[in-house]
């Protein structure tokens, strides 16, 4: 396609595409996104291109590898249009069965349907699983439907139209005016109003300004701003561009961690791609507007994603934060007004854009607007990528769209917004999700990690988890975060291994204290909020550690034991042959017992004893039984009356 200098021309070219495309036409879509690739996508494509061949189908069917439309655990996810018919763990071999029967029959292969957990019912289409129909994505939707490579996918889907409204019909105030309108807060971490920090930086007085994508995404177990990369990456560009115009800024940059190999290479494609069209470069749509983009790879350090370490590595130093006198919107990457933004926020100011202030307030509460993509992970039925309207409950997201806590296990916490986020309890479930809401409840938004931790969770064991996450990430610039949490992980470590002391719980909140208010940067001073969270809500279990050296949870190694019920042992000798460590003393006929000195206290013994015999036991906080005599070990059967 030949570059595009016009509004006009841009339409001209979207027409030009969607001509040659028959909305009514089969089109297989099967996800592409790293998450499906790593179960055996691309073997699925290769499949299906060979398939579609082979059953002389030609033409008359497509097939895209798209962008992750957010259930990766059931991947390799197949969708085919228009019917929406969604097939889940698609294997190469499925592929044949899918194209005579589906594609030619016009029948479901019922075996590769999502079955509803609870209800037991399949579900046909996509919008049908659980899953999905509770979401409302406005921001990730459109990653199942395009080919992520391709410009022309997004262009039918009415890519670059907001851009050609920004730069056509709007004055760069206006735009302004708009996204501060809309109340969009940023989806990275602090949730700052995006609209007020593009003012500043639009009413700065020095000319050279720049725009910035985070990319970052170092949450542990978060995927979202990577599924978009990836998905979706020209929606990301535009909002980018829009941004750029909007504070008059002629260079971005895309801040992408190394370790996103396909973000990098579909988010480099889109950039030549846009070039090539003239959404980037020279005189943009013929409005005399000049920008242009550079990928930077960040070397996967979580302290990175703060906006200052960021700024200091884009700049070729080592990654550490510095001091904010003064707000990088008004003096950032080389001390030049500079506009950070998180992918999702990016993602959001098409939407914007296009639909109008008023449509994006309408979603949301009173000040949280729109939707929020959350990474739902952990002791949940269904994990992986939800969007949900600001204000949902945590509730629904749990129950609704995580199809709530398997193995009939009770709900215990959940952990919202990444390694320095908190645990919210069951007792907030009604929770209305927000910034505000969030923070009030001790935690925070975050960019949007959500963990589910059921009754097996060790609330004292998380926060010492965590705390190590953000002592081994402190890059160590500051003493009260270097040391500080040093000295927490310690004392945690500690109270989980029996060692606790009654000073302890004092000891941390102090630390906690000089934390946060000491730190440099707001990885320090957010760190406490693990071990605050946990000891606001779970007491008790701190307590309990330190006083009675009992893990309530059943969960810290070296405050449980097992220990063989004699009347329930029916000397089966599974656990005897099972246990790694020979420390299951018993044989035929011989009720088993558990030599205390050399089980390791891995569990193996618990998980492999029958339920029906659920004769092994676990316990903390109280002495193990004394084991029964040699000679009372002897299990009699009776033998079966002829
Ligand atoms: C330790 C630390 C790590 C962070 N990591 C990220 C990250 O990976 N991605 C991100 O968008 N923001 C991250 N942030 C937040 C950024 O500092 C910044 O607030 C954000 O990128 C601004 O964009 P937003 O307003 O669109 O959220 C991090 C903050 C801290 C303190
Ligand atoms: S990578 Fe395929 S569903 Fe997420």
């Amino acid at each position: 396609m030949a570059r595009l200098n016009s509004p006009e021309e841009l339409e001209k070219a979207r027409q030009k595409i969607l001509s040659k495309r028959d909305p009514n036409n089969l089109c297989i879509s099967i996800c592409a996104g790293a998450g499906c690739i790593a179960s055996g996508a691309s073997e699925v494509i290769a499949a299906f291109k060979e398939e579609i061949e082979k059953q002389g189908l030609g033409t008359d069917v497509d097939t895209k590898g798209t962008g992750c439309p957010g259930f990766c655990e059931r991947g390799p996810v197949v969708v085919i249009y228009p019917e929406e018919i969604c097939y889940l763990q698609v294997k190469p071999e499925d592929v044949p069965e899918i194209i005579s029967q589906t594609i030619k029959e016009k029948k479901v292969v019922e075996r590769l349907l999502y079955v509803d957990p609870t209800t037991g019912e399949k579900a046909i289409h996509e919008s049908d699983i659980t899953f999905y129909k509770n979401q409302e994505r406005n921001v990730i939707c459109n990653n199942i439907k395009i080919d992520s490579k391709s410009i022309d996918d997004y262009l039918a889907i009415d890519g670059y139209s907001a851009l050609a409204k920004a730069l056509s019909q709007m004055t760069s105030e206006e735009v302004v005016e708009e996204v501060k309108k809309s109340n969009l807060r940023g989806r990275g971490g602090a949730g700052f109003p995006a609209g007020r920090k593009w003012e500043g930086s639009r009413n700065a007085p020095e000319p050279i300004k720049y725009v910035i994508v985070n990319a970052d995404e170092g949450d542990p177990g978060a995927f979202m701003d990577r599924a978009l990369l990836e998905g979706n990456p020209h929606s990301i560009l535009e909002g980018l561009i829009i941004g750029a115009y909007a504070i008059g800024a002629h260079e971005g940059y895309i801040y992408v961690r190394q370790e996103y190999p396909l973000a990098v290479e579909n988010i480099n494609l889109a950039i030549k791609q846009a070039e090539e069209y003239g959404f980037l470069g020279k005189n943009i749509l013929g409005s005399g507007f000049d920008f242009k983009v550079i990928v930077h790879k960040g070397a996967g350090a979580f302290v990175c994603g703060e906006s200052t370490a960021l700024m200091t590595a884009l700049e070729g130093r080592v990654g550490e934060p510095r001091p904010k006198y003064t707000r990088s919107n008004i003096k950032g990457l080389w001390e030049r007004p500079s506009v950070l933004n998180n992918v999702e926020t990016w993602a959001n100011v098409p939407l914007i854009i296009n639909k109008g202030a008023d449509w994006f307030t309408q979603i949301g509460t009173e000040g949280s607007k729109g939707t929020k993509i959350f990474s739902l992970v952990g002791k949940i039925t269904n994990t992986g990528l939800v969007e949900v309207p600001m204000g949902i409950t945590l509730r629904d997201i749990i129950y609704k769209i995580g199809g709530g806590i398997p193995g009939g296990k009770k709900f215990k916490a959940v952990q919202t917004g990444g390694p320095s986020g908190g645990c919210i309890p069951e007792e907030l479930l009604d929770l209305e999700v927000g910034f505000d809401e969030l923070t009030k409840a001790g935690s925070m938004m975050g960019s949007g990690g959500m963990i589910v931790m059921d009754e097996d969770t060790c609330m004292v064991d998380v926060a010492r988890y965590f705390i190590n996450f953000l002592t081994d990430e402190s890059c160590g610039k500051c003493v009260p975060c270097r040391e500080g949490l040093r000295q927490m992980h310690r004392i945690l470590t500690n109270i989980t291994i029996g060692k606790g002391r009654a000073s302890d719980i004092e000891l941390l909140e102090e630390l906690s204290e000089t934390a946060v208010e000491a730190s440099l940067c707001a990885l320090g001073k957010s760190a406490p909020n693990p071990f605050l969270s946990t000891l606001r809500y779970f007491r008790d279990e701190y307590e309990a550690h330190i006083k009675e050296k009992r893990c309530p949870a059943l969960s810290c190694k070296e405050l449980i034991s097992y220990h063989i019920d004699p009347v329930k042992c029916t000397a089966c000798m599974i656990c005897a042959r099972k246990c790694p460590a020979v420390a299951v003393i018993g044989g035929k006929n011989k009720i088993h017992v558990i030599d205390q000195e050399k089980c390791t206290k891995c569990g193996t013994c618990f998980e492999v004893c029958p339920p029906r015999f659920g004769a092994v036991k676990k316990i903390s906080g109280e002495p193990v039984p004394a084991a029964i005599p040699e000679e009372e070990r002897i299990i009699i059967r009776k033998s079966k009356e002829k």
